[in-house]
């Protein structure tokens, strides 16, 4: 396996799925845990130095263990990991002075590299930069392969030791060509790409059944892909020592409960509580119209309820959760400053502590690709793991308003209408996420020789690749107006339908 030493870099997890994606296994340590005792045992074949917001020339910078120099297997060290690389070999490291280079640059090669077999596809290549540091002397052994106009020293080798340094970022996407770098780099440490969904689902088991022992796990299962994917695979470690709770707040998609009970229970034969708590949750939010008001009680409800059931499972000693890597990496992340709350996002966080539960957390490796990858590997079925992302307080944020049940039927149809035109035109894996929002206005209309007098309604279709940011999805007129008829005339209660083109920012996706 390969060892990521992370210095802190925001963009360390991108290295790990330039690897992933070439089926490498990785894992990224923190700087602070890795010590020669670390290294002996976890023996890697290949090393990778982060990027990393410090200085070298600090005297207290973060630093790897000299031991690392001697494992006699390749390094490959990026930005920051370049500097402390060279420091670390006898080489110099200087302040800026005009020499900071944030952004795009291009690099230009200087002779042959295996490293960089294959890269080089014109005379230069563009690269992402981003330190303020320069290297001002080269380690001794090292030669130089690229520059760029402010990195002399872009590129460096060890080729007899096979060390090798770059001051810029070869795994972000700005580095269009960066995953060639890392394809040779792990070819040359002899990977053979065989890691797999497969091997990691049996790892994954066994470390599930060694932290559980004979304990009880309880799951909050919202039949999203994350808490679906997590709990079959601790299902398949633990079987019956599993319980899921399914909490139904009515708030929930046509057929969606059922379909959820159906799979986990009847499907995959697992205890699952249905907490069937409707009234509960549409009672608290009858009269609430306020976006944050909604969802605060819809977050503490849910905290409540999920408590109520789970304090009924005689010794559960933990708690499961789908979280994925990427929110690993952001509870970590360095973003100083003050942020501003755009909604309140709904989640269990604070649970454990609460209920003095310990976490098992399976899929705090994987990026979302993965999951679904292996989602497929435990014979979850296509549709369901390429549905589309649904928010905790579901259709909550999507009936603007005062919530009422008759609205909420309303919208449950309008969207099943909306879905199935997406499904038939074959444009749902296009679709990062697509929902019917009811407005809080009735407008008039006529339909046959009778005046009508029925909500509007606005269709949501947007690209995405993270949610963070996303664009309007462009249907045709034709796929519009069939829809439209299709949601008027099958719909009882909308008499209007529009399409929502605002993209994010400077709109959000959902409607609260
Ligand atoms: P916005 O509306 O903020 O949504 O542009 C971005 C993505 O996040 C989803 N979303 C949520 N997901 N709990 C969730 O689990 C929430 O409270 C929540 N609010 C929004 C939204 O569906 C979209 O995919």
């Amino acid at each position: 396996k390969l060892l990521i030493i992370d210095f802190g870099s925001q963009v360390t997890q991108l290295i790990a799925r330039r690897l992933r994606e070439l089926n490498v296994y990785c894992e990224i340590h923190p700087y602070q845990n890795v010590t020669d005792a670390f290294l002996a045992e976890f023996a890697p074949k290949a090393v990778i130095f982060s990027g990393g917001p410090c200085s070298v020339i600090d005297k207290d910078s973060p630093r790897p263990p000299e031991s690392v120099y001697d494992l006699g297997v390749p390094i490959l060290g990026i930005c920051y990991g370049q500097q402390v690389m060279m420091q670390g070999l006898g080489g110099h490291v200087e302040r800026g002075h005009g020499t900071a280079e944030f952004g795009r640059a291009f690099v230009v090669p200087h002779g042959q590299l295996e490293l960089l077999e294959g890269w080089f596809l014109t005379d230069k290549e563009q690269v992402w930069m981003s330190h303020g540091d320069h290297v001002s002397k080269i380690a001794p052994g090292f030669e130089v392969y690229g520059t760029s106009p402010n990195a002399p020293f872009a590129i460096t080798a060890d080729v007899s030791r096979n060390f090798y340094a770059v001051q810029f970022h070869p795994e972000v996407h700005h580095t269009p060509n960066g995953a060639k770098l890392y394809e040779n780099f792990v070819r040359m440490a002899g990977f053979s790409g065989d890691w797999t969904m497969g091997a990691y689902r049996e790892q994954a088991i066994e470390a599930i059944r060694e932290t559980v022992g004979d304990k009880q796990v309880i799951c909050g299962l919202s039949g999203g892909v994350d808490s679906s994917v997590a709990a079959v695979l601790i299902h398949e470690a633990i079987g019956d020592q599993l319980t899921c709770v399914f909490v139904d707040h009515g708030l929930l998609r046509k057929g969606e409960a059922e379909e959820v009970v159906t799979m986990f229970r009847d499907h995959y034969n697992m205890k699952l509580i249905h907490a069937d708590e409707q009234e509960l949750f549409l009672g608290e939010l009858d009269g609430q119209s306020d976006p944050e008001t909604k969802r605060k009680i819809i977050g503490k409800l849910f905290i409540d309820v999920f408590q109520k059931y789970a304090n009924e499972i005689e010794g559960a000693e933990f708690l499961a959760q789908g979280t994925l890597y990427p929110d690993v990496i952001e509870s970590v992340s360095f973003s100083g400053g003050p942020s501003v709350t755009i909604k309140s996002h709904h989640n269990v966080g604070g649970l454990p502590e609460k209920m003095g539960l310990k976490l098992v957390e399976p899929l705090r490796e994987l990026f979302k690709d993965e999951v679904r990858a292996l989602g497929a590997e435990l014979g979850l079925p296509p549709s369901f793991i390429g549905r589309h992302p649904f928010p905790g307080p579901g259709l909550a944020i999507r009936c603007p308003g005062e919530i009422t049940r008759a609205k909420l039927d309303i919208l449950r149809e309008a969207d099943a209408v909306y879905i199935d035109q997406i499904r038939k035109h074959g444009l749902y894996d296009d679709i990062w996420q697509a929902f019917v929002a009811i407005l809080p206005v009735r407008t008039v209309g006529v339909m046959g020789d009778g005046r009508t007098y029925d909500y509007a309604c606005a269709l949501r279709a947007v690209t995405s690749v993270d949610g963070m940011t996303a664009d309007y999805y462009p249907f045709t007129h034709e796929f519009l107006g069939e829809t439209a008829t299709r949601i008027i005339n099958e719909v009882p209660g909308i008499n209007r339908v529009t399409y929502d083109i605002t993209s994010k920012p400077p709109g959000t996706i959902e409607w609260e």
